[in-house]
């Protein structure tokens, strides 16, 4: 129980990393606010870690609205009085070549993945400030070296890299760490999707020839949160079985 009496706020964590990161935070003994903009999947992790034996929560904000995180962080000070950890974990992709690209979607990505990152960073910093302690951890991705047919996702994704090196500097004299974990390829109902082909394509690409799994991606997380790293700020780890990247 390594995060007895922490509070945790992940933001996503109706989908698949965020959900099986709110687990195993929440059996080393953490509360979790379960945030996702689709409420029924927040619900959905909140009966698992319930079911599991922890305590959490459920949370609709949209984190790329400054009020709805103001609102989320509101939550988790009023009913547990202090937060300790930010996992900023939300993100998703609108593909497609640069020649194509709509500014709608080189928006929504970048809204989502970074802004939505600053926005719920700059809302729990005043509370870890005043605590004088808080741990962050942003969710970046392998791609931030660069993909084809991902330019929004991939500075996005550079950009979360950035935030980490600026915040993690801004907030270390606090006593508030910020760390990054870039997943590779990982087992999840979304890969499974993906055509054989591909999948196998990128499978080869990875060392370790084989898909990650997403307790290897929460227990990243989980490092960077509990008192092993408290001497580890603003540092990016690839979780990826040794894929770096292009
Ligand atoms: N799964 C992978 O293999 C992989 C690899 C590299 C990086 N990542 C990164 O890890 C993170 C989690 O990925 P995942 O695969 O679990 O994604 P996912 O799509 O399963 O989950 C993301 C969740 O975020 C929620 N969400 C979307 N917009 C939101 C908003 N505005 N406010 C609040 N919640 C919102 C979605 O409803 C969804 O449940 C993302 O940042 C992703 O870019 C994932």
């Amino acid at each position: 129980m390594r995060l007895q009496g922490k509070n945790a706020i992940i933001t996503g964590a109706g989908g698949d990393l965020g959900r099986g990161t709110a687990l195993r935070l929440a059996e080393e003994g953490a509360r979790v606010l379960v945030n996702d903009i689709k409420l029924e999947r927040a619900e959905e992790t909140v009966a698992l870690v319930e079911k599991a034996g922890g305590e959490a929560l459920a949370n609709a904000a949209d984190i790329t609205s400054a009020e709805a995180v103001g609102e989320m962080v509101d939550q988790v000070m009023e009913s547990w009085g202090r937060v300790d950890i930010l996992v900023n974990n939300a993100g998703d992709i609108r593909d497609s070549l640069i020649a194509k690209m709509s500014e709608e979607a080189w928006d929504w990505v970048l809204d989502l993945n970074l802004k939505g990152s600053f926005l719920c960073t700059r809302a729990v910093a005043p509370h870890m400030i005043e605590q004088s302690g808080g741990r962050i951890v942003n969710l970046s991705s392998l791609a931030y070296k660069g993909n084809i047919g991902q330019a929004n996702y991939v500075s996005a994704k550079s950009g979360i890299v950035g935030l980490t090196q600026a915040s993690g500097l801004e907030f270390a004299r606090y006593g508030i760490s910020v760390n990054c974990v870039a997943p590779g390829l990982i087992d999840t109902p979304k890969a499974q999707t993906l055509d054989d082909a591909t999948r196998e394509r990128l499978v080869r690409m990875t060392p370790m020839r084989r898909m990650g799994e997403i307790v290897d991606i929460a227990n990243a997380i989980l490092f960077f949160v509990s008192d092993e790293a408290k001497y580890v700020t603003r540092q990016v780890i690839h979780v990826s079985g040794g894929m770096e990247g292009f």
